[in-house]
């Protein structure tokens, strides 16, 4: 679980510029969590900064990075917005960045156009998903959880609209999706569903080039929910 002053502490957004981290960041940065915008140049994070503000309002607490330093100003939870193809690049460029008790959260979906295929479509990834490719490159002692795959950053970033919907959350650590799900459960309307180890993102991905699909033919941004779902779970 996270601890009251873990709530105060900035979460890092690793390639935090592009559509999922700014909806993301919009999101967060509403609900009173301070934010640092990640990216491979200080000068873009700067001005995704300052979109953010212009969009959520003058009073957030929000800061710009190059990716490496956001690692080092995150709190506890970083947060891997970036695609596929750029995924393993930017985890070995902040390798060293790491310090213990942090934990990465990846959001990657390997969908095909990162090599020139549909958006519908998947990339099989030799170590079985996106987020197992991630853990591959963090180094052991941080934690790492995968979730937001179905969320759309359109709906993320439209503060007028109310989320309906659930997040997977995957990993190996109950405490570490504990600690992920306390954060993303400050989003109003965006239920977490706890969906199993590390190995199960591969599924909650799929999912997302399904959406895909749902979305092209319906001129929508889909999400998903789960019933039969006790009450107090998310
Ligand atoms: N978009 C969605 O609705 C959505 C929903 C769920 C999951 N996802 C997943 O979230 C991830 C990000 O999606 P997105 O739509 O936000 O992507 P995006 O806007 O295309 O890119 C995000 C950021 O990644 C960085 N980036 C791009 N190319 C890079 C490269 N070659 N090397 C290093 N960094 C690079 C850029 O940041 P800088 O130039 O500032 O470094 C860019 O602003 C993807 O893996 C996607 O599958 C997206």
């Amino acid at each position: 679980m996270m601890n009251s002053s873990e709530m105060t502490q900035a979460v890092s957004i690793l390639g935090g510029t592009g559509s999922l981290g700014m909806g993301v960041a919009a999101r967060l940065a509403t609900a009173g969590v301070p934010v640092c915008i990640g990216s491979r140049t200080t000068d873009k994070a700067e001005a995704a900064v300052e979109a953010l503000r212009k969009h959520v309002g003058p009073d957030i607490v929000a800061t710009a990075a190059d990716n490496f330093d956001a690692v080092g100003n995150a709190g506890r939870i970083v947060i891997l917005t970036v695609p596929l193809q750029s995924q393993v690049r930017l985890l070995k460029d902040v390798k060293d960045a790491w310090s213990p008790g942090k934990i990465l959260v990846d959001t990657t979906v390997p969908l095909a156009p990162a090599v020139g295929g549909r958006p519908t479509e998947l990339v099989h990834l030799w170590s079985g998903s996106a987020a197992q490719q991630a853990r591959a490159h963090v180094p052991a002692e941080i934690g790492l959880v995968s979730a937001l795959h179905t969320v759309s950053a359109a709906t993320l970033w439209n503060l007028v609209h109310a989320l309906d919907q659930d997040t997977f959350v995957c990993g190996d650590k109950r405490d570490e999706k504990a600690v992920v799900s306390d954060l993303l459960g400050l989003i109003p309307g965006l239920r977490v569903v706890d969906a199993g180890g590390l190995s199960a993102s591969r599924i909650a991905e799929s999912i997302t080039a399904m959406l895909v699909g749902i979305n092209v033919r319906n001129k929508t941004h889909s999400g998903i929910r789960i019933t039969g779902l006790p009450q107090g779970v998310g």
